[in-house]
C-alpha cells in the first residue's frame, strides 16, 4: 500500500470514527435494501451490528500500512466469515456500501484520490479474506459461492 494512501485512509477515518454508530445503520440501511437476503446472517441486535462495521473500519484505517503483513490474520478472518455463511457474491454489495457509507459521511473530504485510497484498501482486504475463505472451503468441502441453502 502507498504512504499516499494509508494517509489518505487514515485521516478520513480518523475525522469520522466519532460518528460511527450512525454510520453503522446507514451502512447495514445500504446492505440490506441491496440484498434482504442477508438479514439472515447478521445477528438480530443492534450492538452486535455495530462491533461488526466499527470492527471491520477500524481494522481496516489502522493496518492500512501493512495490509499484505497480514495476510494470516485476514485469511482466518476469511475462513471465519465462511462460517457465518457469507458467499464469494456477497463480499462486492458489502464494500461497496462500506466506500457509500463513508462517501455520505465524509462530505467534501471525500475526493477523487481518497474514494481511490479506500477502494485499493478495502480490495485488498476482500481478496485476503476470501484468499482464506477458499482454503477453508476447499478443507470443509463448504461451498463458498452460490446460494445459502439455510442459516448457518
Ligand atoms: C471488507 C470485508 C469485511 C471485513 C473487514 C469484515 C470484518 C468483520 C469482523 C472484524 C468481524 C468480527 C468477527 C470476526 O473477526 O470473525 C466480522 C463478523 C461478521 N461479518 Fe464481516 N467483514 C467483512 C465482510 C463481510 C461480508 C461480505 C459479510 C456478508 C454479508 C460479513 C458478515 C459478517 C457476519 C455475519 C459476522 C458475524 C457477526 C456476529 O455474529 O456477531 N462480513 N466481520
Amino acid at each position: 500500500m502507498k504512504p499516499s494512501t494509508a494517509k489518505r485512509v487514515r485521516e478520513t477515518y480518523t475525522a469520522l470514527a466519532d460518528r460511527t454508530p450512525q454510520m453503522v445503520e446507514a451502512f447495514y440501511r445500504r446492505v440490506f435494501a441491496a440484498r434482504p437476503d442477508l438479514v439472515a446472517i447478521f445477528p438480530p441486535d443492534m450492538s452486535r451490528l455495530q462491533g461488526h462495521f466499527g470492527a471491520a473500519l477500524a481494522l481496516i484505517a489502522r493496518n492500512v500500512e501493512r495490509i499484505d503483513a497480514l495476510e494470516q490474520p485476514l485469511m482466518s478472518m476469511g475462513a471465519r466469515h465462511l462460517g457465518y455463511g457469507v458467499k464469494y457474491e456477497d463480499y462486492p454489495i458489502v464494500g461497496e456500501a462500506l466506500l457509500a457509507t463513508l462517501e455520505e459521511f465524509a462530505g467534501v473530504l471525500w475526493t477523487p484520490e481518497v474514494a481511490a485510497a479506500w477502494k485499493d484498501v478495502v480490495s485488498a482486504v476482500s481478496a485476503a479474506m476470501l484468499r482464506g475463505a477458499a482454503v477453508a472451503a476447499w478443507e470443509s468441502e463448504r461451498p463458498l459461492r452460490g446460494q445459502r441453502r439455510s442459516a448457518p
